[in-house]
């Protein structure tokens, strides 16, 4: 087992961060956000979803937030799309790069987008096929890989099927979600290995939210295995709307501590992440739920 030698950080508090928080902030604020986590090295930045407005309210202003940030080359900048009402507004709203995100678990299929997990997988063909019409990048995720808020335990196997299936259909990455933090290290490497028979390793990328306080060990886990895409989100913002009790993400601070102590190359300057999850929380006005972001402010203010 060796560690890659290089990561890639997937930020995806704007979207995932922000769709959950129970407060609210303007467009304006997301786009300084996006446009700080740009400046602080993230080479992908998901900056919003174009879903419905009335199932998640918090992404309702996705063109304007589109309209509004400065695209630094290089950095791409994901949308969530759900189906091709969703893709042709991500277009028109001067998306690159989409993703499409189904689940491993029916239940969550349903209460998620409202369909089953063979309904989704059918409209996200269309959705790949138009991208590819126009030379836009499609993302597939998986979620409830460890677990599921509705159902329990999902099967390696179920994930499996499900990444297999995005990565047939033509998505570059699938990303495997715990969408409700529930995994622990040796469950991640089985579901890995499983899905990794389907999907080769280096496509599948790391979505692990960290309601149990395992993602840093899951992520750990999962690098061993040769996993060398992770997604934060900056101050561990967030969590799931369909996921009650979910909290946010792993957080960026403590993925790039954890990252730059194994010697791992991401890219990211931790102090500009830093700053930008400040200012993000004093928006919020919330306290980060990064550890490395609450030592550092410590120790700065001692
Ligand atoms: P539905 O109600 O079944 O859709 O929702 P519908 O096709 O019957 O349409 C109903 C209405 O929605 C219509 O409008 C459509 O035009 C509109 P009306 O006639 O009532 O005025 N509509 C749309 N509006 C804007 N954008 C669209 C769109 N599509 C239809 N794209 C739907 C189905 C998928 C739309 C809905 O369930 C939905 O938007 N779900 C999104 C849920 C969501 O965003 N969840 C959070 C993101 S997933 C996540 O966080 C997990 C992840 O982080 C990984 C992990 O952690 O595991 C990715
Ligand atoms: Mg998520």
């Amino acid at each position: 087992m060796t560690l890659p030698k290089k990561v890639r950080i997937v930020e995806v508090g704007p979207r995932d961060g922000l769709q959950n928080e129970p407060g609210t902030v303007g467009s304006a604020v997301k786009i300084e956000l996006i446009n700080r986590l740009a400046e602080a090295g993230l080479p992908a930045i998901e900056a919003t979803a174009f879903v419905s407005p009335k199932w998640i309210p918090q992404m309702a202003d996705n063109a304007a937030v589109m309209a509004g940030i400065r695209r630094k080359p290089g950095v791409a900048y994901p949308v969530l799309v759900p189906n091709l009402k969703g893709f042709e507004a991500a277009l028109a709203a001067g998306a690159r790069e989409v993703a499409v995100f189904g689940a491993a678990s029916e239940a969550f299929s349903q209460k998620n987008i409202n369909c089953s997990i063979a309904e989704s997988l059918a409209r996200f063909e269309p959705v790949v096929q138009a991208a590819k019409q126009h030379g836009i990048a499609v993302r597939g995720y998986v979620s409830c890989v460890a677990g599921c808020p509705y159902q329990g335990a999902v099967e390696p196997a179920a994930v499996a099927e499900v990444a297999a299936e995005l990565y047939r259909m033509g998505c570059y990455e699938v990303s495997l979600g715990d969408t409700i933090g529930v995994g622990t290290p040796l469950k991640i490497q089985a579901m890995l290995a499983a899905v990794a028979k389907a999907v080769p390793m280096e496509k599948l990328g790391v979505h692990f939210h960290d309601t149990y306080g395992q993602a840093l060990a899951n992520l750990y886990a999962a690098l061993e295995l040769g996993v060398a895409t992770i997604d934060s989100s900056v101050a561990g913002l967030g969590g799931c709307p369909y996921a009650k009790g979910a909290s946010g993400n792993v957080a960026t601070e403590d993925v790039v501590y954890m990252l730059n102590g194994l010697g791992i190359e991401t890219g990211v300057d931790l102090d500009r992440v830093f700053e930008a999850g400040r200012y993000i929380c004093e928006q919020l006005q919330r306290i980060p739920s990064s550890k490395v972001a609450r030592a550092m402010a410590a120790k700065r203010a001692a």
